[in-house]
């Protein structure tokens, strides 16, 4: 089978990341966002993925290639002259998305529990033509908006301003080569041009997805993904084995390949209780690995690691830390906060719903809340950053800096406060 991404332009909303590093290859929970889409279209029995690209960066080609071997996979670009929208770049591959019956489409900024199999019987069941993963969600304005009768999606509505129904399109699709038709060879948008037609002749069906579901696109949204994420991997986890609970200081329950995949294994650490250490606090300390290799040179010390790393660090609620993370002393880590690789953590730091991007420094004291943190950034002693604040690549902040709300591009040296919120420097 088949499958198309849309993965787009230059990733404007998700700047000052993608600045330096192409959309697709940004980390999410460790994992760079394309890697989650690829393995679980893998894992499904997709056997060609076509990457709809508006620009080719030209440094993705060689972590593509890594992805093909990984996942035994054949990842093919297919680039436009100028951006045809979501509609038109399916249309592009046309003379390789026909090969098959079926076919999945993918907005690529989407992360959720991939219901691909469950999602694949439906639509061969009913003999669908498009089928539509939706999610019910609170606020609806933002999004497609569907409203259903039985198993169809009668009307369609992209981003309307009163929405009648709380269910929305999640973007992921099953299409039927049958709609190639529907889509004319030029810029074209499926949610205003092509799925209202296609609901209009009752051949727009929907699965709904119960499980977790986040659109990461935009900086704020992205961290709310990855609290998501981090809960359904602790979910996971005590669905596993929750027997396996003892008298032990720390029990650890693998998940390698199974749930996650070859390309990051997650190890969960939980304590049961220890008077003598803060350790009852802890909830989930999850350790990320890149290859299976890291995690066998993980696996001879790691009693060592967690003993170590638990009895002077607090962690509360769930935090993903790579097996390549270095945590000094005192440090109080969560609710969600992933480290990436080779980042360090000074002495007596606090970081909440933040993420802190591989190679970067975070010195001691410093106080991180609510913000992103690039790679390769380095944050001063006694900083204070906070109000969702974007830092993107090789960004210095000086010592005693207080940071509030400000988008601050790869490469400056920030040497006062920023007190405005909104501030782009
Ligand atoms: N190749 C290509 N070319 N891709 C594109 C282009 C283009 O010209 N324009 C957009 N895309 C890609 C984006 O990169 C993204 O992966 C996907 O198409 C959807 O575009 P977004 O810009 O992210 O749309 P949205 O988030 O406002 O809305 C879409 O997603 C919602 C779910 O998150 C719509 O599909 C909504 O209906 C949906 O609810
Ligand atoms: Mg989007």
């Amino acid at each position: 089978m088949n499958a198309l991404i849309l993965v787009g332009g230059y990733g404007t909303r998700l700047r000052p990341l993608t600045l330096t590093t192409p959309k697709p290859l940004i980390n999410f929970c460790n994992k760079p966002i394309l890697e989650h889409q690829i393995y679980h279209l893998a894992n499904c029995g997709v056997q060609n993925i076509i990457l709809a690209i508006a620009y080719k960066p030209s440094d993705i080609t060689g972590f593509v290639k890594k992805l093909e071997q990984k996942y035994n996979v054949n990842i093919i670009f297919s680039i436009e002259e100028e951006p045809l929208g979501t509609g038109g770049p399916i249309k592009l591959a046309e003379h390789i998305l026909n090969q098959y019956e079926n076919f999945f489409v993918f907005n690529s900024d989407i992360i959720c529990a991939f219901p691909l199999l469950e999602m694949m019987e439906f639509h061969k069941e009913n003999n669908s033509t498009l089928t539509m993963l939706v999610k019910e969600v609170e606020d609806p304005r933002a999004f497609g908006v569907v409203i259903t009768e039985d198993k169809k999606i009668i009307k369609f509505e992209e981003k309307p301003k009163n929405p009648k129904s709380s269910l929305i399109n999640a973007g992921i699709y099953i299409f039927n080569k049958k709609i190639l038709d529907y889509i004319p060879k030029e810029y074209c948008s499926l949610e205003k041009e092509i799925f209202p037609k296609v609901a209009e002749d009752k051949m727009l069906y929907f699965f709904k997805l119960t499980k977790f579901w986040a659109d990461i696109g935009k900086p704020l949204d992205f961290l709310k993904g990855q609290a998501l994420y981090l809960e359904d991997l602790n979910e996971k986890v005590e669905e596993k084995d929750e027997k396996a609970f003892s008298d032990r200081l720390l029990i650890r329950n693998s998940i390698v390949n199974e749930k996650d995949g070859i390309g990051t294994v997650t190890e969960r650490s939980t304590s049961i209780s220890d008077t003598n250490t803060n350790l009852s606090n802890i909830k989930n300390l999850f350790v990320s690995f890149k290859t299976l290799e890291e995690l066998k040179t993980f696996d001879k010390d790691k009693d060592m690691f967690f003993k170590q790393l638990l009895i002077h660090t607090e962690i509360q609620g769930n935090v993903l830390i790579s097996s390549k993370t270095i945590i000094k002393k005192n440090c109080v880590l969560g609710d969600n906060v992933v480290l990436g690789d080779n980042v360090i953590i000074g002495e007596g730091c606090r970081i909440k719903n933040s993420c802190v991007m591989n190679n970067s420094v975070i010195s001691s004291y410093a106080y991180i809340e609510n913000s992103i943190i690039g790679s390769k950034s380095r944050v001063g002693n006694w900083s204070r950053i906070e109000g969702m604040c974007v830092l993107g690549e090789n960004v210095i902040l000086k010592p005693e800096l207080f940071v509030n709300n400000a988008i601050i591009l790869p490469f400056k040296e920030v040497s006062n406060s920023i007190y405005d919120r909104g501030t782009i420097i």
